[in-house]
């Protein structure tokens, strides 16, 4: 495998399956693969993916060239399949372009993306997060992996039995990703305040919510790390809104219009700062699909909409609260000391029952970060796993 070509990327590409046949045109070569699937790869794709140190850097692997540098009316004038498997393409800018025949396939488009759909639920379906071993989880980084692959695809996975150790959240969360800040300080603690700026300082209950509603873009993962816990209650509540929102797009479709299209706006309550940011509670992207809510019921500032639009709005977001607080939706668990929750900021919301702040010590950490350092950091996890099978 090594006279194989380089790739624009640090891909480790799989080879399941090789190249049997070509076809081609001025414009596409048509790959029909060992498994009968066909892919199509148009000139331009190919042309400025062309593993060659003049269209791609070497070293960095990012493009060197813009459209503007490839002919507009560049062809594809030849194809073969290379006794390493590489496809060879020639192209009448002159150009000779042999592509790995795992990139080739992994980049082809048949039929439908490939993302991986998140797997909703409500409390009856999942009555505890994904939990694994802590001390295995930081030995193992297999396990490590499962949870944050859980995290990913619950919104929700929970280590338990971390020793209690000074630091120790920050270090797993920087093993994700960078740390992402906020005027809570770089890591908070859970604790009742004398002049809270926030209620989550004191033992009162706490309706789920996102946090950070006010900002441009929320943080999207929050680790909550439970250094000690004998209060009475205090219990923490999860709830997928993803699954409400789907439900509503089902069975509430004039709400859940006004949830995706009628716009907020959130505003922080402190005396030294002042942050701001509006949006829909539902938020989509081109194809309809859901990509996170922004939704807290007490950080909401006066919306700011004509009348009729500010009742439409009123109702659909009632509709959205009262599945939010209904025990159907609702996870329930006791924060154990030892115990490392993460959540999809985003999409978990996040709530608490009161709890007697007399009656015990609570001590809980937390940290932010972001979606998309989980992400690169499940990615090259499996980079690493390919690279270990291939050698
Ligand atoms: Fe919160």
């Amino acid at each position: 495998m090594t006279d194989l070509p380089w790739t624009p990327d640090f891909e480790v590409w799989p080879i399941d399956h090789h190249a049997a046949r070509l076809q081609h045109s001025a414009e596409a070569l048509e790959v029909i693969w060992s498994d009968g699937r066909t892919s199509q790869h148009h000139v331009l794709l190919l042309r400025e993916n062309s593993p060659d140190p003049a269209t791609i850097h070497p070293k960095a692997r990012e493009m060197r060239i813009s459209p503007t540098g490839i002919e507009a009316e560049v062809a594809i004038t030849g194809a073969g399949i290379l006794e390493s498997g590489a496809v060879d393409v020639r192209f009448s800018d002159g150009t000779t372009s042999a592509y790995h025949p795992g990139w080739l396939r992994g980049t082809a488009w048949f039929g439908a993306p490939d993302p991986i759909p998140p797997i909703l639920w409500r409390g009856a379906d999942l009555t505890e997060p994904p939990t694994f071993d802590g001390p295995q989880a930081l030995e193992d980084p297999r396990v490590f992996l499962r949870w944050l692959e859980a995290l990913r695809d619950y919104g929700v996975a929970r280590l338990r039995g971390l020793p209690q150790q000074d630091g120790l959240l920050e270090e797993i969360v920087t093993r994700i990703g960078p740390v992402r800040e906020s005027n809570f300080g770089r890591q908070y603690v859970l604790e009742i305040k004398d002049d809270p700026d926030s209620q989550a300082f004191t033992p009162d209950r706490l309706l789920q919510h996102i946090d950070m509603p006010t900002r441009e873009t929320p943080h999207g993962l929050q680790f909550l790390y439970i250094r000690a816990n004998t209060t009475t209650g205090g219990e923490g509540i999860y709830v997928d809104a993803y699954r409400i929102a789907e439900d509503m797009r089902e069975d509430e479709p004039e709400h859940y219009q006004s949830l995706v299209t009628d716009v907020w706006d959130y505003s922080n309550r402190a005396r030294r700062s002042d942050y701001r940011a509006r949006g829909p509670v539902v938020e989509t992207d081109a194809n309809g699909t859901i990509t996170g809510v922004r939704y807290n019921t007490f950080l909401r500032a006066p919306l700011r909409a004509p009348l009729e639009v500010q009742a439409r709005a009123y109702r659909a977001y009632r509709a959205f609260c009262a599945r939010a607080q209904d025990p159907r939706y609702e996870m329930t668990i006791r924060y154990e000391p030892g115990d490392l929750l993460a959540f999809d900021n985003r999409r978990a919301l996040h709530g608490r029952a009161g709890y007697d702040a007399k009656g015990g010590t609570r001590f809980i950490e937390g940290i932010y970060a972001d979606r998309d350092d989980l992400h690169s950091c499940i990615r090259t996890a499996h980079r690493r796993i390919r690279a270990e099978a291939q050698s």
